[in-house]
Protein backbone atom coordinates (compact mmCIF):
# COMPACT_ATOMS: atom_id res chain seq x y z
CA UNK A 1 0.00 0.00 0.00
CA UNK A 2 2.58 2.33 1.10
CA UNK A 3 4.38 2.11 -2.18
CA UNK A 4 1.31 2.19 -4.60
CA UNK A 5 0.59 5.45 -1.97
CA UNK A 6 4.02 7.28 -3.31
CA UNK A 7 3.75 6.01 -6.62
CA UNK A 8 0.27 8.02 -7.05
CA UNK A 9 2.06 11.31 -5.46
CA UNK A 10 5.11 11.29 -7.76
CA UNK A 11 3.00 10.91 -10.48
CA UNK A 12 0.62 14.21 -9.67
CA UNK A 13 3.48 16.11 -8.94
CA UNK A 14 4.25 15.76 -12.74
CA UNK A 15 0.79 16.49 -13.85
CA UNK A 16 -1.29 19.46 -15.20
CA UNK A 17 -4.53 19.77 -13.05
CA UNK A 18 -6.76 21.59 -15.00
CA UNK A 19 -10.85 21.02 -13.32
CA UNK A 20 -13.33 23.34 -14.85
CA UNK A 21 -14.75 26.76 -13.33
CA UNK A 22 -15.66 26.06 -10.02
CA UNK A 23 -18.42 27.87 -8.10
CA UNK A 24 -22.11 28.57 -9.41
CA UNK A 25 -21.32 31.38 -11.21
CA UNK A 26 -22.31 31.80 -14.56
CA UNK A 27 -18.81 30.76 -16.06
CA UNK A 28 -19.28 27.57 -13.65
CA UNK A 29 -19.19 23.73 -14.93
CA UNK A 30 -22.04 23.40 -12.26
CA UNK A 31 -24.42 25.95 -14.04
CA UNK A 32 -22.87 25.08 -18.13
CA UNK A 33 -23.04 20.71 -17.60
CA UNK A 34 -26.83 20.47 -18.77
CA UNK A 35 -26.25 21.17 -22.52
CA UNK A 36 -23.81 18.58 -24.31
CA UNK A 37 -22.40 16.49 -20.64
CA UNK A 38 -26.02 16.16 -19.35
CA UNK A 39 -27.87 14.51 -22.13
CA UNK A 40 -24.92 12.25 -23.15
CA UNK A 41 -25.42 11.06 -19.76
CA UNK A 42 -29.56 11.02 -19.94
CA UNK A 43 -28.75 8.84 -23.17
CA UNK A 44 -26.22 6.47 -21.36
CA UNK A 45 -28.41 6.39 -18.66
CA UNK A 46 -30.61 3.56 -20.26
CA UNK A 47 -27.29 1.61 -21.36
CA UNK A 48 -26.08 1.68 -17.64
CA UNK A 49 -29.86 0.57 -16.42
CA UNK A 50 -29.63 -2.22 -18.57
CA UNK A 51 -25.85 -3.50 -18.02
CA UNK A 52 -26.62 -3.20 -14.03
CA UNK A 53 -30.07 -4.57 -14.05
CA UNK A 54 -28.76 -8.29 -16.08
CA UNK A 55 -24.84 -8.36 -15.20
CA UNK A 56 -24.73 -7.27 -11.77
CA UNK A 57 -23.81 -10.46 -9.58
CA UNK A 58 -25.21 -8.70 -6.35
CA UNK A 59 -24.77 -11.78 -4.04
CA UNK A 60 -21.24 -12.08 -5.55
CA UNK A 61 -20.36 -8.19 -4.56
CA UNK A 62 -21.52 -7.88 -1.30
CA UNK A 63 -20.95 -11.61 0.05
CA UNK A 64 -18.10 -10.54 2.38
CA UNK A 65 -19.77 -6.88 3.58
CA UNK A 66 -22.95 -4.74 3.25
CA UNK A 67 -21.25 -1.64 2.22
CA UNK A 68 -21.43 -1.21 -1.41
CA UNK A 69 -18.22 1.61 -2.69
CA UNK A 70 -18.58 3.60 -5.98
CA UNK A 71 -16.45 6.23 -7.45
CA UNK A 72 -17.14 8.86 -10.39
CA UNK A 73 -14.25 9.48 -11.09
CA UNK A 74 -13.42 13.31 -12.52
CA UNK A 75 -16.91 14.33 -11.06
CA UNK A 76 -16.08 17.75 -11.34
CA UNK A 77 -19.27 20.35 -9.64
CA UNK A 78 -22.54 20.23 -10.25
CA UNK A 79 -25.57 18.48 -11.14
CA UNK A 80 -24.20 15.71 -13.35
CA UNK A 81 -21.89 13.35 -10.71
CA UNK A 82 -25.38 13.06 -8.17
CA UNK A 83 -27.93 12.33 -11.05
CA UNK A 84 -25.39 9.43 -11.99
CA UNK A 85 -24.48 8.14 -8.65
CA UNK A 86 -28.74 8.11 -8.02
CA UNK A 87 -29.30 6.26 -11.27
CA UNK A 88 -26.63 3.83 -11.03
CA UNK A 89 -27.93 3.60 -6.89
CA UNK A 90 -31.35 3.03 -8.25
CA UNK A 91 -30.45 0.55 -10.65
CA UNK A 92 -28.26 -1.48 -7.59
CA UNK A 93 -31.58 -1.29 -5.86
CA UNK A 94 -33.69 -2.65 -8.56
CA UNK A 95 -31.17 -5.72 -9.33
CA UNK A 96 -31.39 -6.77 -5.16
CA UNK A 97 -35.10 -6.90 -5.44
CA UNK A 98 -34.86 -9.07 -8.66
CA UNK A 99 -32.44 -11.39 -6.58
CA UNK A 100 -35.20 -11.63 -3.39
CA UNK A 101 -32.84 -9.93 -1.40
CA UNK A 102 -33.70 -6.78 0.96
CA UNK A 103 -32.43 -3.97 -0.63
CA UNK A 104 -32.02 -1.63 2.52
CA UNK A 105 -29.83 -4.02 3.73
CA UNK A 106 -27.25 -2.60 1.52
CA UNK A 107 -24.86 0.70 2.32
CA UNK A 108 -23.98 2.90 -0.66
CA UNK A 109 -20.54 4.42 0.11
CA UNK A 110 -19.92 7.07 -2.55
CA UNK A 111 -16.39 8.16 -3.10
CA UNK A 112 -16.71 11.78 -5.56
CA UNK A 113 -12.99 11.83 -7.13
CA UNK A 114 -11.78 14.63 -9.21
CA UNK A 115 -8.19 16.54 -8.95
CA UNK A 116 -6.88 18.55 -5.68
CA UNK A 117 -7.66 21.88 -7.44
CA UNK A 118 -11.23 20.74 -8.08
CA UNK A 119 -13.98 23.23 -6.34
CA UNK A 120 -14.37 20.28 -3.40
CA UNK A 121 -16.37 22.80 -1.18
CA UNK A 122 -18.96 23.56 -4.06
CA UNK A 123 -19.43 20.02 -4.62
CA UNK A 124 -19.92 19.12 -1.01
CA UNK A 125 -22.10 22.34 -0.12
CA UNK A 126 -24.56 21.11 -2.97
CA UNK A 127 -24.78 17.16 -1.87
CA UNK A 128 -28.36 16.37 -2.33
CA UNK A 129 -29.66 16.35 1.50
CA UNK A 130 -31.62 13.27 0.61
CA UNK A 131 -29.00 11.32 -0.50
CA UNK A 132 -29.19 7.72 0.13
CA UNK A 133 -25.40 6.91 0.21
CA UNK A 134 -22.19 8.30 2.21
CA UNK A 135 -20.24 10.85 0.19
CA UNK A 136 -16.74 10.96 0.48
CA UNK A 137 -14.00 13.11 -1.51
CA UNK A 138 -11.00 11.72 -2.74
CA UNK A 139 -8.24 14.76 -4.47
CA UNK A 140 -5.83 13.04 -6.84
CA UNK A 141 -5.35 11.72 -10.29
CA UNK A 142 -7.25 9.02 -11.83
CA UNK A 143 -3.99 8.27 -13.95
CA UNK A 144 -2.63 6.94 -10.53
CA UNK A 145 -3.90 4.61 -7.50
CA UNK A 146 -6.38 6.17 -5.51
CA UNK A 147 -7.98 3.68 -3.46
CA UNK A 148 -7.29 0.26 -1.72
CA UNK A 149 -6.66 -2.87 -2.80
CA UNK A 150 -9.82 -4.51 -4.43
CA UNK A 151 -11.96 -1.77 -2.55
CA UNK A 152 -14.74 -0.70 -5.55
CA UNK A 153 -17.71 -2.28 -6.73
CA UNK A 154 -18.37 0.06 -9.21
CA UNK A 155 -16.46 2.95 -10.65
CA UNK A 156 -17.94 5.07 -12.96
CA UNK A 157 -16.41 8.19 -15.08
CA UNK A 158 -17.76 10.49 -17.68
CA UNK A 159 -16.27 12.97 -19.89
CA UNK A 160 -13.22 12.95 -18.08
CA UNK A 161 -10.53 9.98 -19.54
CA UNK A 162 -10.32 12.15 -22.67
CA UNK A 163 -8.50 14.93 -20.06
CA UNK A 164 -4.63 13.97 -20.38
CA UNK A 165 -2.34 13.71 -17.98
CA UNK A 166 -0.31 16.35 -20.02
CA UNK A 167 0.29 17.51 -23.78
CA UNK A 168 2.17 15.40 -25.70
CA UNK A 169 5.94 16.36 -25.29
CA UNK A 170 6.63 16.05 -28.80
CA UNK A 171 3.63 18.64 -30.62
CA UNK A 172 5.53 21.19 -28.19
CA UNK A 173 8.65 20.55 -29.51
CA UNK A 174 10.30 22.60 -32.41
CA UNK A 175 12.47 20.18 -33.08
CA UNK A 176 10.15 17.70 -33.85
CA UNK A 177 7.79 16.55 -36.80
CA UNK A 178 5.25 16.69 -34.57
CA UNK A 179 5.72 20.37 -33.32
CA UNK A 180 1.61 21.84 -33.70
CA UNK A 181 2.39 25.31 -34.16
CA UNK A 182 -0.80 27.82 -34.50
CA UNK A 183 -2.83 24.85 -33.43
CA UNK A 184 -3.95 23.49 -30.02
CA UNK A 185 -4.58 20.17 -30.23
CA UNK A 186 -4.57 16.41 -32.91
CA UNK A 187 -4.97 18.07 -36.69
CA UNK A 188 -5.02 15.22 -38.64
CA UNK A 189 -1.30 15.73 -39.48
CA UNK A 190 0.16 12.54 -39.00
CA UNK A 191 2.88 13.25 -36.27
CA UNK A 192 0.68 15.43 -34.55
CA UNK A 193 -2.00 12.65 -34.61
CA UNK A 194 0.66 9.74 -33.55
CA UNK A 195 1.76 11.87 -30.30
CA UNK A 196 -1.31 12.58 -29.09
CA UNK A 197 -2.65 8.95 -29.74
CA UNK A 198 0.97 7.63 -28.10
CA UNK A 199 -0.58 10.20 -25.09
CA UNK A 200 -3.63 8.96 -24.17
CA UNK A 201 -2.38 5.03 -24.81
CA UNK A 202 0.10 6.22 -22.13
CA UNK A 203 -2.70 7.41 -19.89
CA UNK A 204 -5.01 4.76 -19.84
CA UNK A 205 -2.30 2.05 -19.55
CA UNK A 206 -2.35 3.98 -16.11
CA UNK A 207 -5.85 4.74 -15.69
CA UNK A 208 -6.47 1.14 -15.99
CA UNK A 209 -3.84 -0.57 -14.20
CA UNK A 210 -4.84 1.50 -11.16
CA UNK A 211 -8.55 0.35 -11.81
CA UNK A 212 -7.81 -3.08 -12.01
CA UNK A 213 -6.18 -3.23 -8.72
CA UNK A 214 -8.34 -1.17 -7.09
CA UNK A 215 -12.17 -2.90 -8.38
CA UNK A 216 -12.58 -6.07 -7.07
CA UNK A 217 -13.38 -8.86 -8.84
CA UNK A 218 -16.69 -9.22 -10.38
CA UNK A 219 -17.18 -5.40 -10.13
CA UNK A 220 -18.01 -3.30 -12.67
CA UNK A 221 -16.60 0.09 -14.51
CA UNK A 222 -18.39 2.49 -16.78
CA UNK A 223 -16.96 5.18 -19.26
CA UNK A 224 -18.65 7.11 -21.21
CA UNK A 225 -16.35 9.63 -23.60
CA UNK A 226 -15.89 11.77 -26.75
CA UNK A 227 -15.10 10.25 -29.70
CA UNK A 228 -14.63 10.53 -33.35
CA UNK A 229 -15.57 7.78 -36.22
CA UNK A 230 -12.36 5.34 -36.90
CA UNK A 231 -10.43 6.84 -40.04
CA UNK A 232 -12.05 9.66 -39.88
CA UNK A 233 -10.25 12.98 -40.91
CA UNK A 234 -10.14 15.11 -37.56
CA UNK A 235 -11.14 18.11 -39.45
CA UNK A 236 -13.91 17.22 -40.21
CA UNK A 237 -15.35 15.84 -36.92
CA UNK A 238 -17.12 18.80 -35.38
CA UNK A 239 -15.83 18.47 -31.77
CA UNK A 240 -12.64 18.47 -33.14
CA UNK A 241 -13.35 21.50 -35.74
CA UNK A 242 -14.64 23.70 -32.75
CA UNK A 243 -11.68 23.08 -30.81
CA UNK A 244 -9.62 24.42 -33.74
CA UNK A 245 -11.80 27.45 -34.20
CA UNK A 246 -10.74 27.98 -30.31
CA UNK A 247 -7.32 27.96 -31.65
CA UNK A 248 -7.60 30.07 -34.58
CA UNK A 249 -9.26 32.81 -31.86
CA UNK A 250 -6.33 32.85 -29.85
CA UNK A 251 -3.87 33.43 -32.99
CA UNK A 252 -6.28 35.86 -34.07
CA UNK A 253 -5.66 37.41 -30.70
CA UNK A 254 -2.10 36.92 -31.19
CA UNK A 255 -1.87 39.02 -34.69
CA UNK A 256 -4.02 41.91 -32.78
CA UNK A 257 -1.07 41.65 -30.06
CA UNK A 258 -3.03 40.59 -26.94
CA UNK A 259 -1.15 37.35 -26.64
CA UNK A 260 2.29 36.03 -27.59
CA UNK A 261 2.04 34.13 -31.06
CA UNK A 262 5.02 31.89 -29.24
CA UNK A 263 2.56 31.72 -26.68
CA UNK A 264 -0.25 30.00 -28.90
CA UNK A 265 2.55 27.97 -30.36
CA UNK A 266 3.53 26.20 -27.20
CA UNK A 267 -0.03 25.79 -26.05
CA UNK A 268 -1.83 22.27 -26.74
CA UNK A 269 -4.47 20.76 -25.00
CA UNK A 270 -4.22 17.61 -23.38
CA UNK A 271 -7.33 16.52 -24.67
CA UNK A 272 -7.91 13.66 -27.17
CA UNK A 273 -10.74 12.13 -29.54
CA UNK A 274 -10.44 8.73 -29.10
CA UNK A 275 -12.12 6.32 -31.55
CA UNK A 276 -13.93 2.88 -30.60
CA UNK A 277 -11.41 0.65 -31.98
CA UNK A 278 -8.02 2.76 -29.92
CA UNK A 279 -10.75 1.98 -26.72
CA UNK A 280 -10.95 -1.94 -27.35
CA UNK A 281 -7.43 -2.19 -28.03
CA UNK A 282 -6.50 -0.95 -25.25
CA UNK A 283 -8.96 -2.34 -22.71
CA UNK A 284 -7.90 -5.93 -24.06
CA UNK A 285 -4.38 -5.25 -23.51
CA UNK A 286 -4.93 -4.84 -20.32
CA UNK A 287 -6.29 -7.84 -20.04
CA UNK A 288 -8.46 -7.55 -16.78
CA UNK A 289 -11.36 -6.32 -17.80
CA UNK A 290 -13.89 -8.11 -19.97
CA UNK A 291 -15.91 -5.45 -22.16
CA UNK A 292 -19.81 -6.27 -22.08
CA UNK A 293 -20.97 -3.37 -23.83
CA UNK A 294 -19.59 -0.61 -26.00
CA UNK A 295 -22.21 1.69 -27.82
CA UNK A 296 -21.37 4.91 -30.47
CA UNK A 297 -24.04 7.44 -29.84
CA UNK A 298 -24.67 10.93 -31.58
CA UNK A 299 -24.94 13.65 -28.82
CA UNK A 300 -27.72 15.81 -30.06
CA UNK A 301 -27.05 19.15 -29.13
CA UNK A 302 -30.93 19.74 -29.32
CA UNK A 303 -32.38 22.89 -31.90
CA UNK A 304 -29.31 25.00 -32.94
CA UNK A 305 -30.60 28.46 -32.35
CA UNK A 306 -28.06 31.50 -31.46
CA UNK A 307 -28.71 30.74 -27.61
CA UNK A 308 -27.71 27.54 -28.36
CA UNK A 309 -24.74 28.36 -29.53
CA UNK A 310 -23.92 30.76 -26.83
CA UNK A 311 -24.78 28.59 -24.47
CA UNK A 312 -22.51 25.87 -25.95
CA UNK A 313 -19.35 28.63 -25.76
CA UNK A 314 -20.12 29.17 -21.86
CA UNK A 315 -20.01 25.53 -21.80
CA UNK A 316 -16.42 25.68 -23.43
CA UNK A 317 -16.03 28.65 -21.00
CA UNK A 318 -16.80 26.28 -17.93
CA UNK A 319 -14.25 23.58 -19.33
CA UNK A 320 -11.14 25.41 -20.79
CA UNK A 321 -10.47 28.89 -19.16
CA UNK A 322 -8.81 27.55 -16.29
CA UNK A 323 -6.37 25.60 -18.43
CA UNK A 324 -6.00 28.74 -20.82
CA UNK A 325 -5.45 31.24 -17.89
CA UNK A 326 -2.77 28.41 -16.36
CA UNK A 327 -0.61 28.61 -19.62
CA UNK A 328 -1.17 32.46 -20.56
CA UNK A 329 -0.51 33.83 -16.74
CA UNK A 330 -2.31 36.52 -17.95
CA UNK A 331 -6.23 36.86 -17.60
CA UNK A 332 -6.75 40.53 -19.17
CA UNK A 333 -7.60 38.79 -22.64
CA UNK A 334 -10.08 35.70 -21.73
CA UNK A 335 -13.40 38.13 -22.05
CA UNK A 336 -12.15 39.29 -25.58
CA UNK A 337 -11.34 35.90 -26.59
CA UNK A 338 -14.51 34.32 -25.41
CA UNK A 339 -16.41 36.84 -26.94
CA UNK A 340 -14.52 36.42 -29.94
CA UNK A 341 -14.89 32.81 -29.93
CA UNK A 342 -18.55 33.02 -29.56
CA UNK A 343 -19.31 35.14 -32.70
CA UNK A 344 -16.85 33.17 -34.60
CA UNK A 345 -18.50 30.06 -33.54
CA UNK A 346 -22.07 31.82 -34.86
CA UNK A 347 -20.80 33.09 -38.05
CA UNK A 348 -18.84 29.43 -38.95
CA UNK A 349 -22.48 27.82 -38.26
CA UNK A 350 -20.62 24.92 -37.46
CA UNK A 351 -23.41 22.98 -35.87
CA UNK A 352 -25.34 23.44 -38.52
CA UNK A 353 -23.05 22.56 -41.57
CA UNK A 354 -23.87 18.78 -42.38
CA UNK A 355 -20.12 18.20 -44.05
CA UNK A 356 -19.21 17.91 -40.25
CA UNK A 357 -19.44 14.92 -38.79
CA UNK A 358 -21.94 15.14 -35.64
CA UNK A 359 -20.90 15.10 -32.22
CA UNK A 360 -19.93 11.25 -30.76
CA UNK A 361 -19.73 9.93 -27.17
CA UNK A 362 -18.99 6.06 -26.17
CA UNK A 363 -20.35 4.21 -23.43
CA UNK A 364 -18.34 1.36 -22.25
CA UNK A 365 -19.29 -0.97 -19.77
CA UNK A 366 -16.71 -3.33 -18.34
CA UNK A 367 -16.47 -6.33 -15.72
CA UNK A 368 -13.07 -6.90 -13.83
CA UNK A 369 -12.72 -10.39 -14.64
CA UNK A 370 -12.14 -12.88 -11.37
C1 LIG B 1 -15.96 17.72 -18.28
S1 LIG B 1 -15.73 17.38 -16.59
C2 LIG B 1 -16.84 16.02 -16.37
C3 LIG B 1 -17.60 16.13 -15.09
C4 LIG B 1 -18.68 15.08 -14.86
N1 LIG B 1 -18.11 13.76 -14.80
C5 LIG B 1 -19.75 15.14 -15.91
O1 LIG B 1 -19.97 14.14 -16.61
O2 LIG B 1 -20.38 16.18 -16.05
C6 LIG B 1 -14.15 16.57 -16.57
C7 LIG B 1 -13.58 16.44 -15.17
O3 LIG B 1 -12.50 15.51 -15.19
C8 LIG B 1 -11.52 15.99 -14.29
N2 LIG B 1 -10.24 15.36 -14.59
C9 LIG B 1 -9.51 15.47 -15.72
N3 LIG B 1 -8.38 14.77 -15.62
C10 LIG B 1 -8.40 14.20 -14.39
C11 LIG B 1 -7.50 13.35 -13.69
N4 LIG B 1 -6.35 12.95 -14.26
N5 LIG B 1 -7.83 12.94 -12.46
C12 LIG B 1 -9.00 13.33 -11.87
N6 LIG B 1 -9.89 14.14 -12.50
C13 LIG B 1 -9.59 14.57 -13.73
C14 LIG B 1 -11.52 17.48 -14.52
O4 LIG B 1 -10.91 18.18 -13.45
C15 LIG B 1 -13.01 17.75 -14.65
O5 LIG B 1 -13.59 18.08 -13.42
Amino acid sequence: MEANYKETNSISASLKSCPMNGGEGPYSYANNSSLYQKRGLDIAKTFLYEEITKKLDVKLLCSSSNSFNIADLGCSVGPNTFLTIQNIIEAIKFNFQSQNLNRNTIEFQVFFNDHTLNDFNTLFKSLPSDRNYFAAGVPGTFHGSLFPKASLHFVHSSYSIQWLSKAPDEVQDQGSLAWNKGRILQDGSEDVEKAYASQFADDMVSFLRARTMEIVPGGFMALLLPCIPHGANPSNCSSIANLELMGSCLMDLAKRGLVEEAKVDSFNLPFYFATKQEMELLIQRNGCFKIERMEQMERPMGDITRPTVEKFALLMRAGFEGIIKQHFGSHEFIEELFNHYTDKLIDHGLFLDSSYMPMLDLFVFLNRIK
